[in-house]
């Protein structure tokens, strides 16, 4: 049985198949809309979301599928103490895909182990989130026109934010990806990340702590909120939660093309004020992480046996992908 946990889980060919595939389902919805009639997606959030349940959810209901949703822990009985892999166990026995968000790292790992559907991991800790890098491959693809030659600056807490691990690994095996991490000291990209990641892989990165004077070189930003939950002392949170603040005067700062991505939810970390800047990119991410969702729901039920294999999109993947 086929899961994805970890972006890496997916090969570079596979990925550029989703891209293709989305690109797709964006330019003739009309071909999808029956393609999961009858089947279910249980979407198992055990930590809060709006865009990843919301847009898992949203990519069934379009593809003509159905949804069953557990919303946090105290409305399902993991709170009488019910295990993951129980869940998983009895969940296969209603569903034929699962998207589960989970606080603890490994957590999707463990129900994949245990379900007989496919599983998807939709965030589990601080260590993945592979369907949000889904969503920032095709939003990059689609802004620059490539997935290599970029030099991407990411901002913020790079210690707890899985999404920025899960985007470098996915970077990471494209040409030419340079690398700034721009963060304080205290979230700082843990070492296991550039120990197996970057460092084997010769990627060139530089650390530094000055948003300024890294962003005239940058071809992507990519801020990320400092996240509060993983914290266990509040006064360290309040100390560093707005050490990255973007706003208009900063993007003077920036080229004319570069391109402004954030994993959302934002706190403080980019100014509304920038939300019209035609260099501002989130909002088109949330669209695409649909799309995104759409293509890999379908990949996982085909390769699942549970949908008749697929005849090839007819948007051929750009030929960077
Ligand atoms: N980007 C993201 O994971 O958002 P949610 O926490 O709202 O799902």
């Amino acid at each position: 049985m086929r899961h994805v946990i970890d972006i890496l889980d997916l090969s570079t060919e596979e990925i550029g198949g989703l891209l293709a595939t989305a690109q797709d389902i964006i330019a003739r919805p009309e071909a999808y809309s029956e393609l999961c009639r009858g089947k279910k997606l249980a979407t198992l959030f055990f930590e809060p979301s709006t865009r990843t349940r919301l847009s898992f959810e949203a990519a069934m209901y379009e593809l003509g599928g159905n949804v069953l949703s557990v919303t946090g822990a105290a409305t399902s009985s993991a709170s009488k103490g019910e295990s993951v892999a129980d869940t998983a166990k009895v969940v296969s026995c209603y569903a034929d895909i699962i998207a589960m968000r989970h606080p603890k790292e490994g957590a999707a790992l463990v129900a994949a182990n245990n379900a007989s559907i496919p599983v998807i991991n939709a965030g589990d800790g601080g260590h993945c989130h592979p369907t949000q890098t889904l969503a920032d491959l095709l939003t990059i693809l689609r802004e620059k026109g490539r997935l290599g030659d970029l030099t991407v600056g990411l901002c913020g807490d790079l210690k707890f934010g899985r999404t920025v691990h899960s985007l470098i690994n996915a970077l990471s095996r494209y040409e030419n990806v340079k690398f700034v991490l721009i963060s304080p000291e205290e979230l700082k990209l843990p070492s296991y990340v550039k120990d197996s990641v970057l460092k084997p892989r010769g990627i060139a990165y530089t650390q530094t702590s000055d948003l300024e004077g890294a962003l005239p070189d940058l071809d992507l930003l990519y801020m990320t909120r400092v996240q509060k939950e993983r914290f266990f002392n509040e006064e360290d949170y309040l100390r560093l939660k707005d050490s990255y603040i973007l706003t208009p005067e900063k993007m003077r700062l920036a080229r004319p093309d570069m391109c402004v991505l954030h994993p959302l939810p934002r706190v403080n970390e980019i100014s509304v004020a920038i939300d019209n800047d035609p260099r501002a990119c989130y909002f088109k991410q949330v669209l695409n992480g649909k799309y995104m969702r759409m293509a890999l729901i379908l990949m996982l039920l085909r390769e699942a046996g549970k949908l008749p294999s697929a005849k090839k999109p007819a948007v051929r993947p750009l030929e960077t992908v």
